[in-house]
């Protein structure tokens, strides 16, 4: 038998040993749904407090609950540890490691490169890899193909097998899950195309093969690229429209009636999370090594960078018009993390907002429902405890992230002043001389 072809049965019996390297917001979803289809699976994380937790049955993840983890472990389905020796038994192995952005903007593949050194040693024949992380088209054939095969001597597409699929998922959503939301998977031979299709067919609903693992990625990014420009595009017209006097909200609910050719996207104070703001210029470097300017992704940066100072700008007016300076002001903002109904703060506009508030002289205090406390490099703050008194209490309520928690009639009631910047207030919000909407 060749190599595939007992890859191939190991995979369809269920038999095979599946790692997940990496247990964040993608990895531990995706290693639950590999245990669920009854794979045994050890998900490897550096960070011990991650391991322990999952081993306790513990999630951290919203998407996966506790009773759901806690259930796997118990049955041997799944475990965690930190020890990158358990590769040794590995048939099929997913990287689900983060690919942020450094300081200067450019990619920062060195998670990317440390798990695969960490795979490298244990690289064996009848295996099959898969890239998960987002980023630049290339990286599998070029960053990850060369690591594995080097020193191995093994033959890509004959002894393992390597390929992309991106993941898509939506933290905090419901109806579309790891499980049954469509996977692209892409080879970097068609014989590694079939085998990581094969794998990936076990456990989710609908696998959607492409010819190479360029396509697959550069599927990714046409993705998060779609999202940026336009949800960018709906930002400059919240500019545009407050130049004008005209309410943004109605004009694009008045455009959304149109039952074709149109797409709904709302404005907000920046564009937030690890994947919108950050994969498009993964895309726009790789196009710069190839001398070309992805020009669009560059200026919805550009404009995107520039909502945070924009919605300070609403607030400051806001005060400004009811005779006070944001110096002095006590400020509550609602909602920190960078979208609704989730706790993860990653490239959040409520950062700079806050940060831009403070450096104003504002005194500025937080809540979040979903993020009780945060320290970002040693700047931390912790979620005032009495939400209504806060409300009562503050000169300006600033609207930053819409949680579905906020009973946001009762907060306009008791507020002096609402700077809504994402329409949570909606009708209510409309011609109240209470509301500053974006
Ligand atoms: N979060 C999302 O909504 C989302 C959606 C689609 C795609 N993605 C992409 O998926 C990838 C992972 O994102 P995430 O949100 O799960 O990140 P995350 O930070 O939540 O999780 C990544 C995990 O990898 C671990 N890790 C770091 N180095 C490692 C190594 N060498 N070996 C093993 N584990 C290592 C980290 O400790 C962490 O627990 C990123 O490329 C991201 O762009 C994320």
């Amino acid at each position: 038998m060749t190599h595939q072809q007992i890859i191939l049965e190991k995979l369809k019996s269920h038999e095979a040993q599946v790692v997940i390297l990496g247990l964040g917001y993608v990895g531990l979803p995706l290693a639950v749904v590999f245990a669920q289809a009854g794979f045994r699976v050890t998900g490897i994380d550096p960070l011990g407090d991650k391991v322990e937790a999952v081993n306790r049955g513990e999630s951290y993840v919203l998407d996966v609950p506790s009773a759901v983890l806690a259930n796997l472990v118990e049955q041997g389905k799944l475990r965690a540890t930190t020890d990158f020796a358990a590769l040794r038994e590995a048939d099929a192995v997913s990287i689900c490691v983060p690919t942020p952005l450094r300081k200067t903007g450019d990619p920062d593949l060195s998670y990317i490169v440390s798990a695969v050194e960490g795979l490298a040693p244990h690289v064996h024949a009848g295996m099959v890899v898969v890239l998960e992380s987002s980023t630049y088209p290339g990286t599998t054939r070029e960053l990850i193909l060369p690591r594995l095969t080097m020193d191995s001597g093994l033959v890509v597409g004959e002894d393992i097998f390597l390929a992309f699929s991106p993941e898509r998922v939506d933290p905090g959503r419901r109806d579309w899950t790891t499980q049954n939301t469509p996977k692209v998977i892409g080879g970097v031979t068609s014989a590694c195309g079939e085998v990581s299709a094969e794998w990936y067919r076990q456990a989710l609903d609908t696998v959607v093969p492409v010819s190479s693992t360029e396509a697959a990625e550069m599927a990714k990014l046409l993705e998060n690229t779609f999202r940026m420009v336009n949800i960018t595009l709906v930002n400059e017209l919240a500019i545009m429209c407050d130049r004008l006097g005209v309410d943004v909200w109605e004009v694009i609910d008045a455009a959304a009636t149109k039952p074709f050719g149109f797409m709904k996207f709302t404005p907000g104070p920046g564009i937030g999370g690890h994947c919108i703001p950050i994969d498009p210029l993964y895309l726009s470097w790789k196009l710069k090594s190839l001398h070309y300017t992805a020009r669009f992704i560059d200026l919805a940066s550009e404009i995107n960078a520039t909502m945070p100072r924009f919605s300070v700008g609403k607030v400051q007016d806001a005060l400004n018009d009811r005779g006070k300076a944001v110096k002095g002001s006590r400020i509550l903002v609602l909602g920190v993390a960078y979208k609704p109904d989730i706790d993860d703060m990653r490239e959040s506009p409520a950062l700079d907002i806050i940060h831009l508030l403070q450096e104003r002289g504002g005194d500025v205090r937080y809540h979040d429902p979903h993020v009780p406390s945060f320290d970002q490099e040693g700047w931390a703050m912790e979620s005032v405890k009495d939400l209504m008194g806060e409300v009562g209490a503050a000169d300006a309520v600033v609207i930053v992230t819409n949680h579905r928690a906020y009973n946001y009639s009762a907060i306009l009631e008791r507020a002096r002043l609402v700077v809504d910047l994402r329409n949570a207030t909606g009708a209510m919000g409309t011609n109240n001389p209470k509301v500053v909407k974006l």
